[in-house]
């Protein structure tokens, strides 16, 4: 089944101009990029984002970064979308991402990974609801 799920190009992968080439990756894996918006993330929207880390030790670090530049974000579709967004980002922290995957590539450390992906189709559903509200489903 096609899926939409949210991307977003970090501060790191922004600021080196790798929005275009990331985004090139899932077009080149049957994507299709429905909607983008380059924006700087506010630390209101950042906190409704990264609302189910509130508890965690390195939520104050996660807000600060994501909300420290420029960012590129995206809705993209493809089939089975949300898990294989996951698949071409790899792994969390680019130190145990695979060669070949986006952070596994372009991540610097587990703060600075290059990119988000929704991590379901409820929370892809929520994202792009908070991203971009006239494309809510
Ligand atoms: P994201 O939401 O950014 O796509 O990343 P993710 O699903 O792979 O990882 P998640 O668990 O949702 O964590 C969100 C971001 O918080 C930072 N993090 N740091 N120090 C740590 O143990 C730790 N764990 C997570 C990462 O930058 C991660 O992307
Ligand atoms: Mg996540």
């Amino acid at each position: 089944m096609r899926e939409r799920t949210l991307l977003i190009i970090k501060p790191d992968g922004y600021s080196r101009n790798l929005a275009d080439p990331i985004f090139k990756r899932f077009t080149d894996n049957g994507f299709t990029i429905i909607e983008r918006r380059d924006m700087t993330i506010s630390p209101e929207l950042a906190a409704q984002h990264y609302a189910e880390h509130k508890e965690k030790p390195f939520y104050p670090s996660l807000i600060e970064y994501i909300t420290s530049g420029p960012v590129a974000v995206a809705i993209a579709e493809g089939e089975n979308g949300v898990a294989r967004a996951r698949e071409l980002m790899g792994a969390t922290d680019p130190a145990k991402a695979n060669p070949g995957t986006i952070r596994g590539d372009f991540g610097e450390s587990i703060d600075r990974n290059t990119i988000h992906g929704s991590d379901s189709l409820e929370s892809a559903k929520r994202e792009i609801r908070l991203y971009f509200a006239d494309q809510a489903e």
